[in-house]
């Protein structure tokens, strides 16, 4: 008898460990945002595609889901439990049609090419999509803004994630037989030679050497703050005056309360004033759509015991959340308008 509770104790104990990892379920958590959820792309590459899925093993999905792709938009999942990734990998073997070829077992061999031949042949090539250095296509995943001749932004190459993920065999497999619906196309149709190839995948190699370090840690305050030496009224114009002068179209100025109470009986010492550049949101837009949760531009003017202060939300802080290499830039010029305008209506 006491056996059999001891038993029944210890299999209770062991249930939550028993329970799999649920892989469609971690998926649509973390990457259907981006990728879609049956793969398709998004601000993510797609990743149903057979000729992905074929080529890639099991080892370059795991480190490229551990390392991320450093600037590149795709996060590192560092916290999640090896079995949580291991459900992952297998929820994205799904993908695969039934009749699909199996998948590439990993292989650490290398492929011997001349990395100068190789240069060569990479800016004929594959410089216009992939960059000169490899640094990779402008914007996100598979957006609306992409030109209809590249649907599909071009991967960054000289990135450590990407190194680091991908065998030799799989950069020449990518390269051999290319991803059938998707600007990537097979080389060897294009009439290299698989020793042209090996001399690209070498020279794809010899970006290790210069691959950008990942961006240093978020040290940037959330909120960009001042206090104004001006009444509440007389800020709100001066704000307005000031985002006019650099640019900015006003859209509108409501009451932070507004929707919250009955009409005039929100707090009139908090106020928002709304601007946009419509060249600026286009061009931030293509970079990065998530940008979209943070435009048209917002500066909220508040009054607190006499005190009369300005706040807008910090776009550099924003940028390194999405690492975004790309919209860092962008971002830092937001950053500066924004204290241009702050200082501007409050000194
Ligand atoms: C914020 C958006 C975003 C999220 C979230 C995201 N990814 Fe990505 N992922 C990307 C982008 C963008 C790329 C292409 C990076 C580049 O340009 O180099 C990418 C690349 C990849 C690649 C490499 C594809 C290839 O063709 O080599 C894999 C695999 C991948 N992601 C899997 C995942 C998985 C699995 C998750 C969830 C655990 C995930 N991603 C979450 C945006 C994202
Ligand atoms: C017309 C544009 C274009 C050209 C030219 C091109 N590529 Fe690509 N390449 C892409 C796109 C787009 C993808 C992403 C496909 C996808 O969604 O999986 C890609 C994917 C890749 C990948 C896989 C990257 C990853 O993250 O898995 C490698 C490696 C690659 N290309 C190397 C090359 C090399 C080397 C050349 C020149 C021989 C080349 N490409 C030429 C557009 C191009």
């Amino acid at each position: 008898m006491f056996k059999v509770i001891l038993l029944a104790v210890m299999l209770a104990g062991a249930l939550p460990a028993a329970v799999a990892a649920d892989g469609a379920q971690l998926y649509g958590q973390h990457c259907a945002a981006c990728h879609g959820l049956h793969g398709e792309g998004g601000v993510g590459v797609p990743l149903a595609l057979p000729d992905f899925l074929s080529t890639a093993d099991d080892d370059f999905l795991r480190k490229t889901l551990r390392n991320g792709r450093p600037g590149r938009v795709m996060p590192a999942f560092r916290s999640l439990a090896d079995a949580e990734v291991e459900a992952i990998v297998g929820h994205l073997r799904s993908f695969a049609k039934p009749d699909a070829p199996a998948a590439r077992a990993p292989s650490s061999a290398r492929v011997h090419g001349d990395v100068e031949k190789g240069r060569a042949l990479f800016a004929q090539h594959c410089a216009a999509c992939h960059g000169a250095n490899g640094e990779g296509g402008h914007g996100t995943g598979v957006t609306f803004s992409r030109p209809r001749d590249l649907p599909i932004m071009p991967p960054a190459l000289n990135n450590a994630g990407f190194l680091a993920a991908a065998s030799d065999a799989m950069i020449k497999a990518t390269l051999m037989r290319g991803r059938e619906g998707t600007p990537m196309i097979s080389y060897l149709d294009q009439g290299l030679s698989e020793q042209d190839i090996n001399n690209i995948v070498a020279f794809v190699r010899s970006f290790e050497a210069s691959a950008p370090a990942q961006p240093p840690p978020l040290d940037e305050p959330m909120i960009l703050e001042a206090e104004s030496s001006y009444s509440l009224e007389e800020t709100v114009e001066n704000m307005k005056r000031a985002a006019i002068g650099k640019n900015f179209r006003l859209i509108r100025e409501q009451r932070l309360e507004h929707g919250f109470f009955p009409e005039g009986e929100e707090n009139a010492k908090q106020v928002i004033v709304y601007f946009c550049n419509f060249n600026f949101i286009n061009q931030a837009l293509s970079l990065d759509p998530r940008v979209g949760l943070f435009l048209p531009c917002r500066v909220t003017v508040v009054e607190q015991d006499g005190v009369v202060k300005v706040l807008s939300i910090n776009p550099k802080h924003l940028s390194a959340l999405y690492n975004n290499r790309e919209l860092d830039a962008a971002c830092d010029e937001m950053t500066e308008l924004y204290e241009g305008i702050l200082e501007e209506a409050t000194l």
